[in-house]
């Protein structure tokens, strides 16, 4: 498990903090070479990274620019001579109030769209060419388990992640041809830095928590090793596929 990654060169959108934070320095435990792309700063992360033994870049960009996300994947190649997986995980999440679909602002709705849906179409997009050249790739994208659950007060959120999952599933019609896979990840309720800054979340998540078959916070390491299998090659026939990484809290 250790070496799972070994030699595999990663992007990691929305690895300033959070679970990009926690999934870029796991790869690296596990022999990866990770971009860690974000538009705050991800260079104090990539550095804890390199002061750990790991071999980390970071690259500062907004994944609703095609540019930015082109440059991206131009820096993971000249750096480590090619690229091999890219997670989209950077999203609107965190700082997004809890609002009714009356309340929602129009603008806002738009801003959620074009990051976590264009956002990882536009990375996807940069990121094919370069996986093709090395013969084939993983992409992993982040969705939540509330799109097999249903909640309310998230509408624009719950849309866009419903989009990530179908998105996964038609691009590997067109994907697979080149052997780049697509699978989708859908954490529950996370205790990354953004959420544990929510006001109320302690309630929320102990509640959240009782409702899982392994009854427990959820923390932003528990998706290091679902989301490494996908980019290993222990996945190479899978493709596609959507996993609940939760305690058993939905079962789809
Ligand atoms: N934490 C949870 O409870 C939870 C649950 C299910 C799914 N998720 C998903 O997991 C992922 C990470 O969650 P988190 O809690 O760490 O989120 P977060 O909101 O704390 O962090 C998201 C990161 O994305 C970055 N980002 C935002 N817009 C960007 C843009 N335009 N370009 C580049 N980077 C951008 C932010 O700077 C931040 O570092 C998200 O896709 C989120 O939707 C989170």
């Amino acid at each position: 498990m250790d070496r799972l990654l070994r030699g595999k060169r990663i992007i990691v959108t929305g690895a300033a903090q959070g679970i990009g934070a926690a999934l870029a320095g796991g790869f690296c435990e596990m022999g990866a070479r990770v971009v860690l792309a974000d538009c705050a700063d991800p260079e104090p992360e990539a550095e804890r990274i390199r002061a750990a033994g790991g071999e980390a870049v970071a690259v500062r960009m907004d994944v609703t620019s095609l540019s930015d996300c082109e440059r991206t994947v131009e820096v993971a190649e000249k750096a480590f001579g090619g690229l091999d997986g890219l997670v989209n995980n950077a999203a609107l999440f965190s700082a997004l109030p809890l609002e009714m679909l009356d309340e929602i602002d129009p603008d806002l709705w738009d801003r959620v769209m074009a990051v976590n849906v264009k956002g990882p179409w536009l990375c996807t997009r940069a990121a094919v060419p370069a996986l093709e050249r090395a013969g084939g790739g993983s992409i992993v994208m982040i969705a939540t388990n509330r799109i097999f659950h249903g909640f309310p007060r998230m509408l624009h959120y719950d849309a866009s992640k419903g989009a990530v999952l179908a998105m996964t599933r038609s691009l590997i019609r067109e994907l697979g041809p080149k052997n780049i896979r697509v699978n989708t990840i859908a954490p529950g309720l996370t205790m990354s830095e953004g959420v544990l800054a929510r006001k109320g979340i302690a309630e929320r998540a102990a509640s959240v928590a009782a409702g899982r078959s392994l009854a427990r916070d959820q923390q932003p390491e528990d998706l290091v090793g679902p989301c490494a299998y996908f980019l290993s090659d222990h996945a190479n026939f899978v493709t596609g596929q959507s996993l609940a990484v939760d305690g058993g809290g939905v079962i789809h």
